[in-house]
């Protein structure tokens, strides 16, 4: 009876635990750790040393056995470890604990760890809805100002052209409306990215979604070939209008960036979640569940970034295009912010670029 509680204890815990003898065998492994870490088969990895079983991670079997060497083990501490070779980096937030016997003879250590890295990334949320709040209050204020002047310009510029004769000042006339139109458009799409525009959520398909933007972006681009690789996965609820602009926005860069052709390539599917169970307040009336992200990969093979440009590719406003607005990935990020989600982006400049949009899987409650 006592095993047994003990080990559905273990099982359930939402705290993960590694316990390692002196040699760094593995006594222990509960499911959460094996869920961080990677593990498939936890009852397998008993007995086997940790060096092998926690391959991808490292540092962590580093951490293990230095504990049998250090005298006071740490409480309460925080790490960053990468994982080798897919760099997959986590956040854990971790107390060690040595073990005796009752002879005072030390037997191992138990690790018990957290991964921090959703807690850092709802942290990063909130610091970008912040921003954005601030952004947009003094954008709206802005573009309030600058509007009635415009129009009182457009139609002065107007009236000039039309009772011109000289062809030199009808031209700049011209460019004054040109340029009017131009400010015009950055104003409105300034206006369109900081308006408030609550989620609106329903139930939808996200493969369909990323076909929809396909048939817009790609069209009219055969230089481009489309790797697809989807998986079957159900509905969920999601403001399917703002996410078709957020991930338009990303497939319209890829394609922009294959100026001479090139390949995209798109992938679906789901990873289990860390905060699963925790529904946001606004979005409590619809969603009965969330226990895992859906992942979409938008991966081109086109130009790349250099890293200073990677660094402010969020920034509104941002573009190393002539007839850019930089408003494309500062949108694709708020959308998928006020999902819940999280917009990661790796590149490698002459080579490409992969987007990664991690978004909670919320699924619908029943009609009735
Ligand atoms: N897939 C990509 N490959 C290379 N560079 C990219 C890619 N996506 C974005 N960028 C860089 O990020 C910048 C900002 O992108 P963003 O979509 O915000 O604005 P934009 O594309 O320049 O203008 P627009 O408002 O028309 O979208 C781009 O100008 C480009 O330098
Ligand atoms: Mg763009």
């Amino acid at each position: 009876m006592e095993i047994l509680l003990a080990n559905n204890l273990l099982k359930n815990m939402k705290s993960a635990l590694v316990v390692v003898d002196t040699e760094g065998e593995i006594l222990l492994l509960n499911e959460s750790a094996g869920r961080i870490l990677g593990v498939e088969r936890v009852s397998e990895a008993v007995g086997r040393n940790c060096r092998d079983v926690f391959r991808s991670f490292p540092y962590l079997s580093d951490l293990l056995l230095a504990s049998f060497r250090i005298h006071t083990l740490p409480d309460r501490a925080e790490l960053e470890i990468e994982g080798r070779p897919s760099k997959d980096r986590k956040t854990i937030g971790y107390t060690m604990s040595p073990i005796f016997s009752d002879r005072q003879e030390r037997l191992g250590t138990a690790l018990f760890f957290k991964d921090l890295t959703e807690v850092e990334l709802e942290e990063t949320q909130e610091k970008i809805k912040d921003r954005l709040v601030s952004l947009g209050e003094m954008a709206a204020w802005l573009a309030h100002e600058i509007r009635n002047p415009l129009a009182g310009i457009e139609v002065s510029a107007d009236i000039l052209l039309k009772g011109e004769t000289d062809p030199q000042k009808s031209e700049a006339a011209r460019d004054i409306l040109d340029e009017v139109k131009r400010l015009n458009r950055i104003i409105m799409q300034t206006l369109d990215f900081v308006r408030p525009r609550p989620v609106n959520l329903q139930e939808c398909n996200i493969n369909d979604i990323l076909e929809w933007c396909l048939g817009e972006f790609l069209a009219d681009r055969e230089d481009i070939q489309v790797e697809k690789s989807l998986a079957g996965i159900e509905e969920v609820l999601l403001d399917d209008t703002q996410m078709a602009q957020a991930i338009g926005n990303i497939i319209k860069n890829c394609c922009e960036a294959m100026r001479d052709g090139g390949k995209l390539i798109l992938r679906s599917y789901t990873v289990p979640s860390e905060s699963a169970g925790h529904v946001p307040e606004a979005f409590s009336d619809h969603v009965i569940r969330r226990d895992r992200n859906i992942v979409v990969e938008i991966e081109d093979t086109g130009e790349g970034m250099a890293e200073d440009v990677m660094d402010k590719i969020f920034t509104p406003f941002f573009t190393t295009k002539s007839g850019g607005t930089g408003i494309g990935m500062p949108m694709a990020q708020k959308v998928i912010t006020e999902h819940w989600g999280f917009l990661d982006v790796e590149s490698w400049p002459g080579r490409g670029t992969r987007f990664k949009a991690i978004l909670p899987m919320f699924t619908p409650k029943s009609e009735e």
